[in-house]
């Protein structure tokens, strides 16, 4: 591999401090003024009711955006208000009232929300994928639309059995392709030849191309950044590592590959520009279609393996990736491992941000593998990052 960064001036590491803490310093300052009114709001809705009221009122939500008092739709407002429950107060709630999650950042884009939340309660659903997806991007997660059936392909096709569906590609009647460009698999396939411009993994639904090998090489060089599946195994138990996450994990094919060593791995990831969501769906494995910046749905200490490749990477913005790199040591077991596979960022990036917070979570290294990625220049600095992190037996707190 390459050799590590020249020194650099102190100047420079003080720029890249300066730009660390004005960031974060602009974040707060930012989100202290603009939305000032809101979060006091929801700050005062909350402490005012005791732990009566688990939710946000319908007036704060309806009223968020001043510039644009619109009113919400009916279907919206019904469904973020509280239901009471049949037998009263539940001490478990600590309530008598049930109110449905809704991402707050939904009533920051209200006109998106409106058109979104307008539909037919017990019809069928507008085909507005793209909609959907860009709102829950920006945050408004979870999504709010509940009493509607989706659009469905007209003559769906079944899923082939397992294991063939592993590593076949499904039928383009499996999906509806409304909100892609490419209006069948064939299409997809042959999309990193055929068409110009940027996509989202635009090479992996060719099952027969790179796909084929990743994470499978049985010769592991020294200092490689592609680390191979069963040379991670190997550093537990055998058996011990049994469930987990791949969070960004294009078509699941890290997915498919443990699910052939006898691991369920559950894979988070978007639909840009790509039913990437049916096509994991339709391998047989398990799709979750969340973002990065939502909470991990799944208990504290509980699975023994997280993955994400090439996805976590520094066009998040730095306090999203603390909540994240955080929020992975919750969900893993003690003993359980992060492996970090192909972090992407700049030299000086690594050194002065993302090194020291992936650090101070709290993560053992196991391994820790730095390259330079030198596809559009060396004089860019771009570099990659694969480690293997482990949650300590004995921390925490
Ligand atoms: C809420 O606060 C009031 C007084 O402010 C108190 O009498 C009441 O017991 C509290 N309710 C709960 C559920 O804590
Ligand atoms: C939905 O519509 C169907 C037919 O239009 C009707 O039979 C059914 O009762 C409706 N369901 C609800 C929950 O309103
Ligand atoms: C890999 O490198 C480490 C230290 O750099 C060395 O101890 C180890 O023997 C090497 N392993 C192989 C297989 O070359
Ligand atoms: C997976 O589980 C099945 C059924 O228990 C077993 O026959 C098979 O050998 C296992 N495969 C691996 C790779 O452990």
């Amino acid at each position: 591999m390459d050799s590590s960064p020249k020194p650099k001036s102190l100047s420079t590491n003080l720029y890249f401090l300066f730009l660390l803490l004005s960031t974060n310093l602009l974040t707060l300052f930012l989100s202290s003024t603009l939305y000032s009114s809101c979060s006091l709001r929801f700050l005062t809705s909350t402490a005012a009711t005791n732990g009566s009221d688990i939710g946000i009122s319908v007036s704060d939500l309806s009223m968020s955006e001043p510039s644009q008092p619109l009113p919400q739709s009916d279907e919206f407002l019904r469904f973020v208000s509280g239901q009471s429950l049949p037998f009263g107060f539940n001490t478990n709630f600590g309530s008598d009232t049930m109110y449905s999650p809704v991402g707050r950042a939904c009533t920051l884009f209200s006109d998106e929300l409106r058109r979104y939340m307008t539909y037919k309660v017990n019809g069928s659903c507008p085909d507005d994928e793209l909609l959907a997806q860009k709102l829950l991007l920006k945050g408004c997660e979870p999504l709010p639309r509940r009493r509607c059936r989706p659009a469905a392909p007209h003559r769906y096709t079944e899923p082939y059995p397992l294991p063939t569906s592993l590593w076949t590609t499904p039928p383009d009647s499996s999906v509806v392709w409304t909100a892609y460009a490419c209006k069948n698999y064939n299409c997809l396939i042959n999309r990193k030849s055929k068409q110009k411009g940027f996509d989202d993994c635009k090479d992996c639904f060719d099952l027969e191309g790179r796909e084929r090998s990743r994470w499978t090489s049985k010769r592991i060089e020294n200092g490689s950044l592609d680390f191979a599946i069963d040379e991670v195994l190997a550093t537990r138990r055998p058996g011990t590592i049994r469930i987990g996450l791949d969070i960004g994990g294009g078509v699941a094919t890290f997915a498919v590959r443990m699910k052939e060593r006898n691991i369920t791995i559950v894979t988070t990831s978007m639909n840009l520009n790509g039913p990437f969501n049916n096509f994991i769906a339709s391998r047989g494995v398990v799709p979750l279609y969340l973002s990065i910046s939502q909470r991990l749905p799944f208990f504290d200490n509980t699975l023994d393996i997280v993955h994400s490749m090439h996805v976590l990477s520094n066009w998040i913005p730095t306090t999203t990736l603390q909540f994240l790199m955080f929020d992975i040591y919750r969900v893993l077991r003690p003993g359980g491992l992060f492996w970090l596979d192909h972090f992407f960022c700049t030299g000086e990036q690594l050194e002065e941000v993302y090194a020291p917070l992936i650090e101070s979570v709290g993560f053992n290294k196991l391994k820790w593998v730095v390259g330079r990625k030198l596809d559009r220049g060396p004089e860019l600095r771009e570099m990659y990052v694969s480690a293997l992190l482990e949650k300590p037996l004995n921390n925490s707190w």
